[in-house]
């Protein structure tokens, strides 16, 4: 196991590159268990979870080459189980279960068991398969769902999540007939699903909004895609920024997809502009405290809750910050405090005095968007940190290290118990 230490307090310049979207790229991934001719996509980033997936669809029967540049090919997908261990490491290996159904009409996939921000149901899910006409059950910690040909429904969600939103389009995508999926989630990462799955011989209307319009197809084709950047790494830069002195330029982002973020900074009195192609941000005046609440997509992301408390403990003033989508998701506080940070927490709101400044201490990552916020607080924070778990990060941060390096950041990976 590795750890990070950073020095922090460096002035960072330069420009930094987005990585293609990681919850655009598991989807994206899993869809091609749909497909008979080979599935090629770009801009896929090099992360652990991208592994977990390849590995997963290899005992799946896919036959999975190339990493940036990947091609997917489940010509002849095996119909084998979605086994424990490797489900475990990653709860978006549900992500396989209704392109097997709709691809094979059978699925066994392990039940993903615990995590750390909350409990994290599936039933939306398998609700969901059940409407396509799949019989599912629980037996021995797996969902096992059969069906014949999957049939086009109505499908209204209890709430818009995003992978089963995603789940059900895949598997609806080879049904018979049409299904209509009302209070579907609007993340980019779905519209980004809608288009692979149109890439390679589907038929997905409406993604975007909340209601989407998949007609079922006998087969799919295959063909190339790629995926769209990953906004909650752009987010965390623009965040970076704003906490060591405004001078990184974020390339390869879409503003369109960061606009409530955007709004939040704002009312931080931090302005985002465009510059020759890439995003800044321009910090003119202090810090002001700005509230947030996390809600889906086009709200304010979940995925950006750690990071905005990070910056919002370097601002004047009280920031109330709560958490809507997940139920445990301030397993950083405790981490920040020790730090220096003024956090409070009762159920799922914090409140964070902020005290302006931030401290260089030993911390420890609890979960991925966790362990971002405490590499933006270490950079910024006066001293030296130390980092520790640091695989939750390697799941989904792309050479995290060499990026922060390349725009002047004294970032190292050392063994953890060197
Ligand atoms: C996805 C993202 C994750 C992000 C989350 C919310 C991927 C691979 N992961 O996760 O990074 O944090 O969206 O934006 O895209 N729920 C149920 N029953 C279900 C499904 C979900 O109750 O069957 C609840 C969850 O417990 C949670 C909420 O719905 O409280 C939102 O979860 P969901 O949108 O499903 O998140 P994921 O798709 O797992």
């Amino acid at each position: 196991m590795d750890k990070f230490v950073i020095s922090g307090g460096r002035p960072l310049s330069g420009t930094i590159e987005v990585s293609g979207a990681k919850n655009a790229a598991l989807p994206a991934m899993a869809a091609s268990l749909l497909s008979s001719g080979p599935v090629s996509l770009s801009g896929v980033p090099k992360l652990r979870d991208v592994e977990t997936m390849k590995v997963l669809l290899r005992t799946l029967g896919v036959a999975a080459e190339g990493d940036g540049a990947m091609t997917l090919d489940a010509s002849k997908p095996s119909g084998g189980d979605a086994p424990y261990d490797l489900v475990r490491t990653m709860r978006a290996s549900i992500l396989v279960l209704g392109p097997l159904l709709g691809r094979l009409g059978k699925a066994r996939v392990s039940l993903p068991g615990g995590c750390a921000i909350g409990t994290r149901p599936i039933d939306i899910h398998l609700k969901g398969m059940e409407a396509l006409g799949a019989d599912v059950g629980i037996r021995e910690g797996y969902v096992e769902a059969s069906a014949g040909r999957l049939k086009g429904a109505r499908i209204a969600l209890d709430f818009p999540s995003v992978t089963a939103t995603e789940n059900i389009m895949m598997a609806a995508a080879l049904a018979e007939g049409t299904t209509v999926i009302t209070n579907a989630a609007r993340e980019p990462e779905i519209s980004d699903l809608a288009s692979c799955l149109n890439a390679i011989g589907g038929e997905v209307a409406g993604a975007g909004s909340g209601t989407i319009t998949v007609e079922g197809r006998k087969s799919l084709k295959g063909g190339t895609h790629k995926l769209v950047p990953d906004r909650l790494e752009a987010g965390s830069w623009l965040l970076l920024s704003a906490m060591t002195g405004g001078k990184l330029a974020v390339a390869g982002a879409r503003r369109e997809h960061l606009e409530s973020l955007e709004a939040s900074l704002g009312r931080a009195g931090v302005a985002v502009e465009e510059k020759g192609g890439n995003l800044a941000v321009s910090v003119t005046q202090k810090l002001r405290a700005a509230d947030i609440v996390t809600q889906p997509y086009p709200g304010f992301p979940t995925d950006m809750q750690a990071q905005w408390m990070a910056l919002m403990c370097l601002a004047e003033g009280t920031t109330v910050v709560r958490e809507t989508i997940f139920e445990n998701r301030f397993q950083h506080v405790p981490e920040l405090i020790r730090m220096g940070a003024d956090i409070s927490v009762k159920g799922t709101t914090a409140v964070v005095r902020g005290t302006g400044k931030l401290e260089g201490a030993q911390v420890m990552v609890s979960d991925l968007r966790a362990g971002i916020a405490l590499v933006l607080a270490a950079l910024a924070a006066e001293g030296k940190s130390e980092i520790r778990r640091i695989y939750h990060l390697d799941r989904g941060y792309e050479r995290l290290e060499h990026k922060l390096s390349s725009v002047g950041a004294d970032i190292k990976r050392v063994p953890q118990d060197a």
